[in-house]
């Protein structure tokens, strides 16, 4: 059996994609395509994604599903569930999650972090909670949260972005500690920059300095190692984790065993 196929048994026959209609996203849709997954495409411009599930179709055979939604509703995670209700979904890739404003705090409306925090923290723990229980009940699958390396602290002008980038990165390694015995792979992304018309349309809008040019890592050789990293989790931190022997991703993981084994002790081990 060849690796594609092993990846198609162990996160298949469908992955949904949150946030897939560009850059990171899709990127996660062409590989997974690539290995032989059937797709969720879940963003708020429909064209862009029908314009994806084309190529996926014509190049890699698959089917595909598109669903325009707009994942910072408060009722977004129930709609997506039931639209796909009929569909095994061994794959969730969370991937959506920009931060539209990067302002200092107090210059942005508790509304517009609002929307953030849902976009970022109450639709991402809805979606670990739905697919997640479909999983573990077949006791086979895996999740990958696209995280940010902003989880790791506080960032001037990206405070609500960092909170809700630490809270998912929480989230996903108690997930990783609590399923990895079921069968349930478990990965933060952690990512420094990536090379997403997000990013780019951010920086001019922000006059950064060479904003089109700037070399930045690319979405597809970023997906590449997360894949390749699924199985191992809860955490890789990009490019850290690319040179020697990954010590950042080692560090996170003997902290969540560790932790875990010590508060047993208080909240029992079950
Ligand atoms: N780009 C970077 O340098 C960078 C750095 C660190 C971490 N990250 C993380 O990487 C991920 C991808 O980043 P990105 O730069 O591509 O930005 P993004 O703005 O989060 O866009 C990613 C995808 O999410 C969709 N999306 C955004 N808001 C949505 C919403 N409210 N409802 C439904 N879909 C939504 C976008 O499509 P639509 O516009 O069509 O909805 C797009 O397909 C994010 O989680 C981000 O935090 C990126």
């Amino acid at each position: 059996m060849s690796a594609f196929d092993n990846f198609k048994q162990k996160y298949g026959p469908w992955a949904l994609i949150a946030g897939a209609s560009h850059g990171v996203g899709a990127a996660f849709a062409r590989q997974l395509a690539e290995r032989g997954l059937n797709c969720v495409l879940v963003a708020r411009r429909e064209d862009a994604l029908r314009d994806l599930q084309q190529e996926l179709i014509e190049r890699y055979a698959v089917e595909v599903r598109v669903i325009s939604l707009d994942l910072a509703q408060p009722d977004a995670a129930v709609r997506l569930i039931a639209a796909v209700a009929d569909l095994d979904i061994g794959l969730l890739v969370y991937n959506a999650g920009g931060d539209p404003y990067i302002t200092r705090f107090l210059d942005s409306s508790t509304d517009d972090w609002a929307s953030l925090l849902r976009l970022n923290a109450l639709t991402v723990m809805e979606c670990c909670h739905g697919f997640g229980a479909r999983m573990f009940e077949r006791q086979r699958g895996g999740l990958v949260l696209v995280g940010s390396q902003s989880a790791l602290g506080g960032i001037r002008k990206l405070a609500m972005y960092s909170a809700t980038k630490a809270f998912a990165l929480n989230l996903g390694e108690s997930l990783w500690a609590e399923w990895k015995d079921h069968g349930i792979d478990v990965l933060n992304l952690l990512i420094g920059t990536v090379d997403t018309p997000t990013m780019r349309q951010a920086m001019v809008k922000l006059n950064i300095k060479d904003a089109l040019s700037m070399e930045l890592p690319s979405a597809s050789d970023i997906v590449t190692i997360a894949l390749h990293e699924l199985p191992y989790g809860p955490t890789f931190v990009h490019p850290e984790d690319t040179v020697g022997d990954g010590a950042m991703r080692q560090a996170r993981r003997a902290h969540v065993i560790k932790i875990s084994a010590e508060a047993a002790v208080f909240i029992g081990a079950d």
